[in-house]
């Protein structure tokens, strides 16, 4: 009798182990939440305004970045040193390398910007750093005088501040896009024009709602050949 209750109190002793081992991986097996949504890959993005997204990573630091006031650029000294909008901007600084094209030299600067002590500036984030033969467009300063007089009439950028349809609607882009495909690095961070400063760079997909300033394109009269005969 005593070894009979002893073989039932075994298996009472292991079915009571085997249920609570069952159970305890059961509901560790469970998983936290179901969420019923398929996994998608990264939405498709218009080959033209792929470049709009290039810095889009870094927009929640710019966000959060405080304005330092004392280095801000101007639209004015922005165009200092350009001969006419959207052209190639001369190198303001000395350049140790003189015979190199650039690359990694400029890039070690103008990759991600930041505050340059000896210049006492915050360096431009380029728009292109894939163009690395930097100096095939954009030339040292040599002087700031010209060596005669000249009535190159430097054509003015476009207004700012005037391109809204109503107020508080987004303004047009008043520029071209060749050049200026990547949005936040000139209209975001401590370099960014003081004018063109923008306080929503977290809205990264930026054409969404700014779109170009299309100009009004007059009626071309048709052509008509002199020599043709009426018939
Ligand atoms: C040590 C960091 C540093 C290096 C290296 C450097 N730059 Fe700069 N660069 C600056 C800073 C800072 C400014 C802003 C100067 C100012 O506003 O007075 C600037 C301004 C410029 C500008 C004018 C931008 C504008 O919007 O007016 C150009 C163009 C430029 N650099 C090109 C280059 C090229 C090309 C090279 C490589 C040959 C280069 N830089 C190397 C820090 C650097
Ligand atoms: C094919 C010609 C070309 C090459 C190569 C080139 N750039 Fe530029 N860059 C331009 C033009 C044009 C602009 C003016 C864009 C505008 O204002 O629309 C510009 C603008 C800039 C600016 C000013 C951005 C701002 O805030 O307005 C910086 C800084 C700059 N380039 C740096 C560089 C560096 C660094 C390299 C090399 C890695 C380089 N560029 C290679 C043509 C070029
Ligand atoms: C090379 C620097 C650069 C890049 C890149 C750039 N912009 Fe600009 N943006 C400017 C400048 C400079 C102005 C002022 C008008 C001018 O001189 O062209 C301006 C003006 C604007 C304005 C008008 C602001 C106002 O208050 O009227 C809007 C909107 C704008 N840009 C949107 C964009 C968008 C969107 C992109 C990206 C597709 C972009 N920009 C890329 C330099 C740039
Ligand atoms: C969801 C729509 C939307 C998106 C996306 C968006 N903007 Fe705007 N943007 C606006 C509106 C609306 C205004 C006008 C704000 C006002 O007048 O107070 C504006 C104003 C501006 C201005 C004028 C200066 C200012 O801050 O008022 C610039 C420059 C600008 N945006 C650039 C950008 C850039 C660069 C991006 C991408 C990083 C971007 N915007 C994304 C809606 C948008």
């Amino acid at each position: 009798m005593k070894k009979r209750l002893g073989i039932l109190l075994v298996f009472g002793i292991l079915f009571v182990g085997f249920s609570a081992n069952w159970t305890y991986s059961y509901y560790q097996g469970l998983e936290e939440a179901y969420i019923p949504i398929m996994e998608t890959k990264a939405p498709p993005v218009i080959p033209s305004e792929k470049k709009v997204f290039e810095r889009s990573e870094y927009a929640l630091d710019y966000l959060n970045m405080p304005q330092d006031e004392n280095h801000q650029r101007t639209l004015e000294s922005y165009y200092d040193n350009r001969a006419y909008p959207g052209a190639p901007p001369s190198i303001p600084h000395p350049v140790k390398e003189k015979l190199g094209m650039g690359g990694n030299i400029c890039l070690q600067c103008h990759q991600n910007g930041g505050f340059v002590q000896k210049f006492n500036a915050y360096a431009p984030v380029t728009p292109h750093p894939e163009m690395i033969n930097c100096k095939q467009c954009h030339v040292e300063q040599q002087t700031k005088n010209y060596f005669a007089a000249t009535d190159f009439y430097k054509k003015p950028g476009p207004a700012v501040g005037v391109n809204s349809a109503l107020p508080g609607s987004p303004p047009t882009i008043p520029h071209q896009l060749q050049m200026r495909e990547n949005c936040l690095s000139c209209h975001a961070g401590p370099a960014a024009v003081k004018e063109l400063w923008v306080d929503h760079p977290e809205r990264v997909n930026c054409r969404q709602c700014h779109v170009p300033q299309q100009q009004e394109v007059e009626n071309v009269e048709l052509f008509v050949r002199a020599n043709t005969v009426d018939q």
